[in-house]
């Protein structure tokens, strides 16, 4: 069977935890609204996340830790309209998987009964190991994502790299062993050396999704509105920059201020215009007449 990523309509896990043993690399973004969903998809991306990112990169928050599951679903749903190939995974934004499994369960089944969601991702090794289990029980597919966590960014001090000593390295790996062995489908793997992203590649049964992990994980993801070149400010070195979209969008609307100011916009074309007849009419009875007359008559039928 043909599971080359050109010819499968649809991505699902199993189908990713083959693309591993073929040594396929697995193409993720994220997507937070219809159009820009609709591309991605078109685009031929395996799986498109719906991620806490949203608050940095759409909301305009300081970091990913006030995003709410109500913000997460809201644009879930957008997404949904858009995706038709692609896995859809919405991320557990901080706080809701954090009191306890049962809050968890509760919003992952809405991300999945009423955001349509295909899957869950969340943050962290060892720790998460009961809740994934308590998830995947529930038949919920879930991503798991350790390294440089970024829900953990008062804990680290910033978004520093993770496991960049032996013993830092050995705690990101047993993280990673820990969050496979509960059952998750596919782990990221965030802001670690590549050589130790690599390691875990390699130990892993299932796929590892590198973000700043460089290029010997089994798939990479990166922050939409970084690779467009959307977001404000310095990105981090592991960004390649696939386009400079602010750059065109500000160039646009400069033309259109600039056009709208000087009477350019709109031209004739870019008008509607009368039949011929009206305007021959209100030509030959003086500008305005005609219509004042058609008014008064229509009025008059009214009254
Ligand atoms: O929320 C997000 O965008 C993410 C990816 C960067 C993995 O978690």
């Amino acid at each position: 069977m043909d599971l080359s990523a050109e010819a499968v309509s649809k991505i699902s896990v199993p189908l990713l935890l083959q693309r591993k043993a073929r040594s396929e690399k697995i193409t993720c973004l994220t997507a937070y609204d219809y159009p820009i969903a609709r591309l991605v998809d078109e685009a031929g991306i395996d799986l498109i996340l719906v991620g806490d990112t949203l608050g940095p990169v759409v909301l305009g928050y300081d970091s990913t830790l006030p995003v709410t599951d109500e913000e997460i679903l809201h644009h879930l749903r957008a997404v949904r309209r858009g995706v038709k190939r692609a896995l859809l995974v919405a991320d557990l934004p901080y706080g809701s998987y954090h009191i306890n499994c049962e809050e968890a369960l509760r919003i992952a089944i809405r991300f999945l009964k009423e955001g349509k969601a295909e899957a869950v991702k969340l943050e962290g090794g060892r720790k998460r190991a009961s809740l994934i289990r308590r998830l995947v029980d529930a038949e919920i597919p879930v991503l798991g994502h350790v390294g440089l966590t970024p829900q953990s960014v008062h804990v680290f001090g910033g978004h520093r790299v993770q496991g960049k000593t032996a013993a830092a390295a050995s705690e990101v790996l047993e993280d990673a062993l820990a969050v496979e062995d509960a059952g998750a489908f596919a782990i990221v793997l965030e802001g670690m050396p590549r050589e130790l992203a690599g390691l875990i590649t390699r130990r892993l049964r299932v796929p590892t999704i590198g973000i700043g992990a460089g290029p010997e994980c089994d798939g990479q993801i990166l922050v939409l509105h970084d690779l467009l070149g959307l977001t404000a400010g310095p990105l981090p070195k592991f960004v390649r920059p696939y386009a400079a979209i602010a750059e065109t969008i500000r160039g646009a609307l400069e033309r259109y201020g600039d056009d709208v100011r000087a009477g350019r916009f709109p031209c004739d074309a870019e008008s509607y215009h009368w039949p011929h007849n009206v305007r021959h009419e209100v030509e030959a009875r003086g500008d305005g007449a005609a219509i004042r007359d058609s008014c008064s008559a229509r009025m008059t039928a009214h009254s």
